[in-house]
């Protein structure tokens, strides 16, 4: 199973006092060397972590695909179609929230339009796009429609489960929809709230292809290094 490392939360640290470290592109580097297989980040509208500047540094710096998560705010789109990162995932944003709270919704029909049109012109600049979607039939049928590349399942909601009823309920939903998705020919990711416990039942999921973990092996790196970090995580994952 490949594993890409969001990075944003290298930039949150450095963000907190305003200085020039902790460097997303040195922990970029430093994944690629613990054997990640693409490094991700999210160039939020409002600019919380990542910035231009790191994307544009980290793109150059890396060898492995970059895969940028991004709205499709328009300009973030232009960004996206001036750097051509090798991946784009489509993700919700709200400026209020902590951090990604679902899926993008394809199934409302306004939504529909504007993110097929932020597809479309992506994938003309041979950029390969993947939506961030919910667990759900709907939603991976109209991700079908759209002519996304791959899809990557949230799994917040299995992430923030309390309850072992709930917990087995969320893990239920990601499994069928990631058997769905494969029968229709999808790559299958997944992300969203993954730690070095709750990846062990996804990590089962044969449909699953990739995971994009980054919040926990940021906070695993403070104590044990961004290269060890990566590799717990991959040793439980492969
Ligand atoms: N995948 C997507 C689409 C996301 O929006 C995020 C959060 O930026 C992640 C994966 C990684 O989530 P976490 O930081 O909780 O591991």
């Amino acid at each position: 199973m490949k594993l890409g490392v969001n990075i944003d939360h290298i930039a949150t640290l450095r963000e907190a006092r305003g200085t020039l470290y902790p460097d997303p592109v040195v922990g970029a580097l430093l994944c690629e060397y613990a054997g990640c297989s693409s490094i991700v980040a999210h160039l939020r509208e409002d600019r919380r972590h990542i910035k231009e500047r790191d994307i544009l540094f980290v793109k150059k710096a890396i060898k492995v695909p970059f895969n940028m998560e991004m709205s499709i705010n328009k300009d973030i789109v232009d960004f996206a179609l001036k750097i051509k990162p090798e991946q784009s995932t489509l993700v919700p944003e709200r400026r209020q929230e902590l951090t990604t709270e679902g899926g993008i919704d394809v199934v409302s029909k306004n939504n529909y339009k504007r993110v097929e049109k932020a597809v479309k012109v992506l994938q003309q600049e041979g950029i390969a796009v993947s939506l961030f979607i919910d667990p759900n039939k709907k939603q991976i049928e109209k991700a079908k429609k759209i002519g996304a590349d791959l899809i990557e399942f949230n799994t917040g909601k299995y992430s923030e489960a309390k309850s072992a009823s709930e917990i087995k309920r969320e893990l239920l939903k990601v499994k069928q929809a990631a058997k769905f998705a494969k029968d229709l020919g999808f790559f299958v990711a997944a992300g969203h709230g993954l730690d070095y416990e709750n990846v062990k039942a996804i990590v089962k999921i044969k449909e699953i292809e990739e995971l994009n973990i980054g919040h926990s092996i940021i906070c695993r790196s403070v104590f044990v290094g961004m290269v060890a970090a990566v590799e717990e995580m991959l040793e439980l994952i492969s």
